[in-house]
């Protein structure tokens, strides 16, 4: 039989309460993987090229509304939740034209693969059929829904849970809630009734309505029931995270990046990964990263919205958020890079330093204990172990300016708002309060001045508690008693 290339028209039933979540957001907000599961079924369905997306909306609709808004999304409310075939009609309402093939998907259903749904409705056209269930099979489905079949293994019904007799709560192929159907479906639902176990109106009930009027009804069955696993609870949800957090781990593998520990790891679906990268465990991944080839990120660090380009290592325990590292930078162990950092090539930030809207041209070195934040920093500038860059005045934040090749001593503050000349030079310990001209060398700090015998008088009048305690000096201050 030849395809029908009909468009296609989806709907998410997302209504449902999810009383179990024990949460004041939606259970159909709840992420994995970083992306709410509902938009799990709408990525899907665009996938599909869905040409109208409805969700249907219902409890903590505002919510799901919100977090969902994008062009091309309708949603249509159902005010009361009297179960899946009123939810059906209440977004059927909102398709657009009579023409099309229907898909309906759970918007608590994250798992299914797009490519599963495209066999199905591949399925569904290539046999000409006029409702197709997605089923799977299991050695115990109780909850489920039951595909019953007739002698010659054609479905004839699904039975829920609550209505199936003893041998019907046998029967191992179960529904997944998931069908497409032919554009006839929202003028046969408006004949579902209630009239069963829990008084709500069944969406399954269309597979009799579809049988009665003559029309093909079949089954495709799933290769691997964890598709249609749903979240009732957050012990559900953490089991969604697992399975999905192995399949895009799976997927890195498979692409050339060498990540030792998977399970350890955690990688949202909206991060993309270079070749010869290793991601080391305890690693967590967020957000729109983008990294490059040769990266290592290194154990337990955790990298959201940030870009490393080729090469850059960054070594365990290190937190990035918003920034952007500069090809065979290096960063960490024990590094914080917050947003609006960007470091350019073969910039060293070691342990311990923190950067906030900076920029550190090529090559700058910031070894050791640091707070850079709102500066601008030239090429290969050293920045000595705790310099400190003074950038809030306890009312407003300043901007300061340091060139390249400047040399900053060790434990020197930067007072904002400064600016530091090319090739200048800090004393170590020094309270910059001036700017400091190009070339020029900054001492800011008090002068030394050395109190002769001072330790001798200071100690010799505890002498006591020094012979106890200090046996040491005791000693030292018996062979300096006459000076
Ligand atoms: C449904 C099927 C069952 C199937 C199971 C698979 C029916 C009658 N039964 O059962 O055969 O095995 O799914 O998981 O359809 N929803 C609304 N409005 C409502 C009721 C539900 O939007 O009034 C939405 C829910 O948010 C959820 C989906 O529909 O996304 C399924 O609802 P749920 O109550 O979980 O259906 P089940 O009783 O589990
Ligand atoms: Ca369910």
């Amino acid at each position: 039989m030849t395809e029908r290339t009909c468009p296609l028209d989806v709907l998410i039933l997302a209504a449902g309460q999810g009383t179990r979540m024990k949460s004041k957001l939606p259970k159909v907000l709840h992420p994995v993987a970083g992306r709410p599961m509902v938009a799990w079924a709408v990525k899907a369905a665009q996938e599909l090229g869905a040409r109208r997306i409805v969700v249907v909306t219902g409890h903590g609709a505002e919510k799901v509304e919100a977090a969902l808004q994008q062009p091309g999304l309708v949603f249509a409310r159902q005010e009361q939740q009297r179960g899946t075939g009123d939810a059906f009609l209440s977004g059927a309402g909102a398709l657009e034209q009579p023409d099309a093939d229907i898909l309906v998907l759970y918007g608590d259903t994250p798992l299914l693969r797009p490519e599963t749904l495209h066999d199905l409705l591949a399925d569904h056209r290539e046999r000409g059929s006029a409702m197709t269930v997605l089923t799977g099979e299991l050695p115990d489905a109780t909850g489920y829904g039951r595909i019953v079949r007739d002698a010659s293994g054609n479905v004839e019904r699904i039975v829920e849970q609550k209505d199936a007799s003893d041998s019907e709560k046998k029967i191992g192929e179960f529904n997944s809630g998931v069908y497409v159907f032919d554009s006839q479906a929202p003028e046969l639902a408006r004949r579902i009734g209630n009239d069963n176990a829990s008084g709500e109106y069944y969406l399954t009930d269309l597979l009799g309505l579809y049988r009665d009027s003559g029309k093909p009804v079949r089954a495709f069955k799933l290769a691997d029931t964890d598709e249609v696993l749903g979240a009732n609870d957050r012990a559900g949800l953490a089991e969604l995270e697992n399975i999905m957090r192995a399949r895009i781990n799976a997927g890195h593998l498979k692409n050339g990046v060498s990540i030792p520990a998977p399970d350890s790891v955690y990688i949202e679906d909206s991060v993309t990964i270079g070749r010869d990268v290793t991601i080391e465990p305890g690693v967590i991944l967020r957000g729109q990263t983008r990294i490059a080839d040769e990266v290592t990120v290194g154990a337990y660090s955790v990298v959201t919205d940030s870009v490393l380009e080729t090469g850059v290592n960054v070594k365990p325990h290190s937190v990035l958020e918003g920034a952007q590292v500069g090809s065979g930078s290096d960063v960490g162990p024990f590094a914080r890079l917050r947003p609006g950092t960007v470091l350019g090539e073969g910039v060293h930030i070691g342990n311990f330093v923190e950067t906030k809207n900076a920029r550190l041209d090529a090559g700058v070195k910031a070894g050791h204990l640091a707070y850079l934040g709102d500066v601008t920093i030239g090429q290969e500038t050293n920045v000595g172990a705790g310099t400190i860059v003074a950038n809030f005045d306890g009312v407003n934040k300043h901007q300061s300016t340091v060139g390249a090749g400047v040399f900053i001593g060790s434990n020197s503050t930067i007072i904002a708002p400064r600016s530091v000349g090319d090739a200048a030079f800090i004393a170590a310990g020094s309270a910059v309060h001036d700017d400091v001209p190009e070339g020029a060398m900054a001492v800011a700090r008090g002068k030394q001045r050395n109190i002769e015998g001072w330790s001798r008088r200071y100690w010799g009048g505890l002498k006591e508690k020094v012979a106890v305690k200090l046996p040491w000096l005791a000693g030292w201050l018996e062979q300096n008693k006459g000076q």
